[in-house]
């Protein structure tokens, strides 16, 4: 494909819709991490990491997700991993990210909710305050754990609420996806919706149709995380454009976690052509071999999508965030001019 294309991707302006932020921990960082914080990994160097990282199925993957996550141990730690993703994001120009954060994951492990909070937090504001990137927090509820412990995880975090209302936004439900459909999580849901909160959930990424169905009726979510599998289903793929429910896809996850085998067989481009909104993420790029430029530019490769398309992908993004309509037209603003000009 042509570099002239790659480098219209690459200044293309971004906003990422769909990242775990523990997904972004480098090898290098995990060491790193683990030698301060005396944690014992299963692997000698960098290298090894790196070559572990070879996926059957999602849930071989969150093995090693969970088992390099438990690195992170202070408010440091946790400003690190997001300072570093941020630079990772400028770099792309991502102008917006609404990052997933699991504490379940950490305060399992003993380090409290506040911690995790706190240093997510502090990276997001002090990058607004230096290069403008804006930022929000996504809670996410791991659905292999049970619903009275992702009550109990809202309940520990309600009292943050005011100290982080500018970017605590909105919940989610990620993890191991096939068994755990979003009805075990209706309750959950329906206490934050009351409270306010924005709602997405992962639905249909190895789970059936019925789980994006069930994430649309029952969670009445306002996203699908990955939603890919829709495409089984007509009558849901019908709702899906006419509702214009925003999907956030995660095309090389998708290759990594063999959701589909090749990338020329991926979806993405005929949702998008039929009119669905189809928005392209990173997901856990520390472990799927890229982050946002990436993504754009392997999707962009494989199914020949053209500018047009590309900048149709963008909008979706800028589109389906959660922020005011004025801050998302001067965004859409800055993305057609810059459509225009290139
Ligand atoms: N799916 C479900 N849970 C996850 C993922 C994913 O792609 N990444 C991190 N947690
Ligand atoms: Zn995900």
């Amino acid at each position: 494909m042509s570099t002239q294309l790659h480098d219209f991707i690459r200044g293309l302006p971004k906003a990422e819709l769909h990242l775990h932020i523990e997904g972004s921990l480098e090898p290098e960082l995990m060491f790193a991490l683990a030698q301060k914080n005396g944690v014992q990994l299963p692997y000698a160097s960098v290298e090894e990491v790196r070559a572990a990282y070879d996926f059957a199925d999602l849930q071989s993957f969150l093995d090693l997700y969970y088992a390099g996550a438990a690195v992170l141990q202070t408010e440091q730690d946790f400003f690190d991993l997001t300072h570093a993703y941020i630079e990772r994001a400028l770099a792309d120009n991502v102008r917006h990210v609404e990052l997933f954060f699991d504490p379940q994951t950490h305060t399992a492990r003993g380090i409290h909710i506040t911690t995790v909070f706190s240093g997510i937090a502090r990276a997001l504001r002090e990058a607004r305050a230096k290069n403008g990137f804006s930022g929000a927090m996504i809670l996410c509820f791991l659905r292999h754990l049970s619903e009275e412990d992702a009550i109990a995880t809202l309940e520990a975090a309600l009292p943050l609420r005011d100290e982080y209302a500018d970017l605590w936004t909105g919940v989610g439900l990620d993890s191991a996806e096939v068994g755990n459909p979003p009805e075990k999580f209706a309750h959950v849901f329906t206490i934050a919706q009351a409270m306010g909160f924005r709602l997405v959930a992962h639905a249909g990424e190895e789970g059936p149709p019925a789980y994006i169905h069930s994430a649309l009726d029952v969670l009445q979510v306002e996203r699908i995380d990955h939603g890919v599998r829709a495409e089984e289903d007509p009558a849901l793929m019908a709702r899906l454009q006419q509702s214009r429910m925003p999907l956030t896809v995660c095309p090389l996850s998708n290759l990594k976690l063999c959701v589909v085998k090749d990338m020329r067989e991926h979806n993405l481009a005929r949702m998008l052509r039929t009119g669905l909104c189809v928005t392209i993420n990173s997901d856990d790029p520390a472990y799927f071999g890229g982050y946002m430029n990436a993504n754009y530019i392997a999707t962009a490769d494989a199914l020949e999508l053209g500018k047009e398309e590309l900048v149709q992908l963008a909008r979706n993004a800028f589109e389906a965030s959660f922020v005011s309509d004025e801050q998302k037209q001067l965004w859409l603003d800055e993305l057609e001019a810059y459509a225009q000009q290139h």
